[in-house]
């Protein structure tokens, strides 16, 4: 099956910084840098360094042409990247020296995705390819709706979260993949317990499956019926930006390929593990090499 992945590209502004900026306070940057990133661009490359064919479809202003060459870079397909007059989407990163993040979007040209961009890309889809979906574009449930209509099945990662995903068919989605945030959020529940979340998750979507990370401690999979662990790989942490797209997209990856669950949910933690030893986002998504280099070394090492 084939992946479209209908989402944000943005230019992240990062600041490294000894700690967060707080009210009433400027500080000076330890060192700033500009580096590829939106968390659609980020799943787009972790799918692609996965090894899966994935088309992105999104758009760019006048100032993001170098978001362009490293999607193709990466093996991304971009023939569904539109441009606008608008400027690019940005996003403003603080890291701090523990390697955590906080992050303000901007949407620019992300916030210009109009329904009559979103037919053009997946018209030439088939039922049973699979459509991946973040909360940084405008229309996504347009989106949605689109998608189903043509049968394909729709994946939906509800990050950032906010008040509006409650207006989108929910309903229609096949999988979410969320973190503890997102996922107490839609579960509408108030524990911390990963197997509260899920319960809350399935009696709300009854249809659906789900991948939930909690951070350090690991990932689940969940269908209703059965649940299966995976444990957070321990690393030096350099910068977070961009571990949960990369668990994502390589997550998606493993599903388009159809390899069984266990394996996808340990590639994804891998790399998102490996992802957070480099700096940046995008840039810093192992490949699969890499990844199978890494879980080849973890085994070795008793684990
Ligand atoms: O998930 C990380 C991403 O969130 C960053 O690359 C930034 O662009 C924001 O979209
Ligand atoms: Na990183």
């Amino acid at each position: 099956m084939r992946v479209l992945n209908l989402g944000s590209l943005n230019l992240d502004k990062t600041y490294s910084v000894k700690h967060f900026v707080q009210p009433k306070e400027t500080i000076q940057a330890l060192r700033y840098e500009e580096f590829c990133g939106g968390k659609g661009l980020n799943q787009s490359v972790a799918i692609a360094r996965a090894g899966a064919k994935v088309y992105h479809a999104g758009k760019i202003g006048t100032d993001g042409e170098r978001l362009l060459t490293f999607l193709k870079q990466a093996g991304v397909k971009t023939d569904y990247i539109q441009s606008t007059d608008r400027a690019t989407g940005h996003a403003v990163i603080q890291v701090d020296e523990t390697g955590q993040n906080n992050i303000i979007i901007w949407g620019g040209a992300n916030a210009d995705i109009s329904r009559g961009d979103i037919d053009r890309a997946t018209e030439v889809f088939w039922p049973g390819d699979l459509l991946l979906l973040q909360n940084e574009i405008s229309n996504v449930d347009y989106a949605i709706r689109r998608a189903k209509q043509q049968n394909m099945k729709v994946v939906f990662n509800p990050s950032p979260i906010n008040d509006a995903i409650e207006t989108y068919p929910l309903e229609l989605v096949d999988c979410f993949i969320l973190n503890e945030v997102e996922g107490r959020c839609l579960a509408r529940v108030d524990s911390e317990e990963p197997d509260v979340i899920l319960e809350g998750l399935k009696a709300r979507f009854p249809g659906a499956e789900f991948v939930l990370t909690v951070g350090e401690k690991g990932a689940y999979f969940f269908d209703g019926e059965q649940t299966l662990y995976q444990k957070t790989y321990s690393v030096g942490v350099v910068d977070t930006t961009g571990a949960g797209d990369t668990f994502c997209g390589y997550f998606l990856a493993s599903m388009a390929q159809e390899r069984p669950v266990r394996e996808a949910l340990r590639m994804a933690s891998a790399a998102a593990a490996l992802s957070v030893t480099q700096q940046g986002a995008a840039q810093s998504i192992p490949d699969k090499k890499e990844v199978e280099a890494f879980l080849a070394s973890q085994e070795e090492g008793g684990d």
